[in-house]
C-alpha cells in the first residue's frame, strides 16, 4: 500500500516545479522546508510510489521527464493541494474493495476527506449487492469518507452530489457532456460510464459517516467488458480515443465534491441542489419503469422530493421512490 503526507507534498511540489532540472538538496530543504533526513525518506517513497527521481551525489536531486503512474498518491495529493480533502491518499494494488477499508477507518476515527483507491478488486460491489466488476488496469475505483451534516433520511443528497461532481469534472476535462440517471449512475449517449454507492453509518438524528464509492470504466478498452454488457457501457478511452490521466479526474471530483458539500450545509443548499441535480437529470419528464425489488411501477418520472426521491406518475398516483433501478423507457 502506497500513502500521500504532507512532507512528500512539498518535496513532489518543488520536483514538479522543476521537473527535468537538478534540484540542490540545499533549495530543496528551504523550499519544502523539510530537514535533510525527511527529505531522503520522502524522495525514497516517492521513488516507491513510481516517480523517476534521480540523486545526484553531493549535488541534489532531478524528477526526470519520464512518465510515472497516474494513480500515484502523492500526485493525487498533490493535485488536491488547495483542498482539505485527499488528505490522506491510500493506494492499494489490489484489494476486495476500497468500501471494506474506508468504513473500517471511519470506525476508528478517521477524518473526512481521506481517499482510498485500488488497482483492482477482487470483490467490488455495486448497488443492491451486485457485483463490480473491478479487473486490474484501467479502471478507476475509489472511496471517499466524509462526515455530512445531514439527516439520514436525506443521504440521498450525497450521491447526487456525488453524480453531479462526476459530471462537472468529465465535462471540464474533456468537454464530455454526461447525463445523469437517477439515483447515481452517469451514462454517456446512454451506456454506462460510472457508477456511485454510498453507505453510511448512522443513528436517528445524525450520520456518523458516509463513504461513497465511486468506479469510472476509465482506460478499459470496450473489448475487456463481459459480451453481455458490451452494448450497455462505454469508457473515456473509447470516448476520447486516448487513455487518460485517472488522477487528474479523481482529484477534479472530489474537490468540486468538497465544494458541494460545504455548499449543501448552508440554509437553502439542499434546495439548491436539488434544483441543480434537477437540471441535468435525464430520468426526469421521461417515462420509467421502476423496479423496487418488491414490484414494478411504470410512469412519467415529474420531480425530485426534498430528499431526493424519484416521483412518479403512475396508474396508482403520484409515488415516491427513495430506492430503486431505473429504466428509461423511451429517449427523449
Ligand atoms: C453501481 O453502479 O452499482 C455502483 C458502483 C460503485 C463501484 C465503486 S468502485 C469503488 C467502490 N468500491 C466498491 O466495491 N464499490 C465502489
Amino acid at each position: 500500500m502506497h500513502r500521500s503526507n504532507a512532507t512528500k507534498r512539498a518535496v513532489l511540489s518543488v520536483l514538479l516545479e522543476r521537473r527535468g532540472n537538478l534540484v540542490s538538496s540545499g533549495l530543496l530543504r528551504t523550499l519544502a522546508g523539510v530537514t535533510r533526513q525527511a527529505i531522503w525518506k520522502s524522495v525514497e517513497s516517492l521513488r516507491e510510489e513510481g516517480f523517476p527521481i534521480l540523486s545526484v551525489p553531493q549535488k541534489g536531486y532531478i524528477l526526470k521527464e519520464a512518465a510515472f503512474p497516474d494513480l500515484a498518491p502523492s500526485w493525487i495529493d498533490f493535485l488536491l493541494k488547495d483542498s482539505p480533502w485527499g488528505h490522506p491518499v491510500l493506494l492499494w494494488e489490489s484489494l476486495p474493495s476500497t468500501q471494506e477499508v474506508l468504513k473500517q477507518m471511519a470506525r476508528n476515527g478517521t477524518p473526512a476527506g481521506a481517499l482510498c483507491l485500488a488497482e483492482e478488486q477482487t470483490l467490488g460491489r455495486g448497488r443492491r449487492g451486485r457485483v463490480w466488476s473491478s479487473p486490474p488496469r484501467g479502471g478507476l475505483y475509489f472511496s471517499l469518507l466524509s462526515r455530512p451534516r445531514l439527516l439520514p433520511s436525506k443521504i440521498q443528497l450525497l450521491n447526487l452530489a456525488a453524480g453531479l461532481s462526476v459530471s462537472r469534472s468529465l465535462q471540464q476535462l474533456f468537454g464530455i457532456p454526461c447525463q445523469l440517471k437517477w439515483p447515481n449512475d452517469i451514462l454517456w449517449q446512454g451506456k454506462k460510464l460510472c457508477g456511485i454507492l454510498s453507505e453510511t453509518a448512522c443513528e436517528a438524528d445524525r450520520v456518523h459517516y458516509a463513504v461513497t464509492g465511486i468506479g469510472i470504466n476509465a482506460n478499459i478498452a470496450l473489448s475487456a467488458f463481459p459480451r453481455e454488457l458490451s452494448d450497455q457501457v462505454t469508457s473515456l478511452a473509447s470516448i476520447l480515443g486516448r487513455e487518460i490521466d485517472r488522477g487528474r479526474v479523481v482529484a477534479g471530483i472530489i474537490s468540486d465534491l468538497h465544494r458541494r458539500l460545504a455548499l449543501l450545509e448552508t440554509p437553502s443548499g439542499e434546495e439548491n441542489l436539488i434544483a441543480e441535480y434537477g437540471r441535468h437529470c435525464h430520468t426526469l419528464r421521461r417515462e420509467v419503469r421502476v423496479l423496487t425489488g418488491e414490484r414494478i411501477y411504470e410512469g412519467l418520472a415529474v420531480a425530485l422530493s426534498a430528499e431526493g426521491a424519484l416521483c412518479v406518475e403512475t396508474e396508482e398516483g403520484l409515488l415516491s421512490f427513495s430506492a430503486a433501478d431505473v429504466v428509461h423507457l423511451r429517449p427523449r
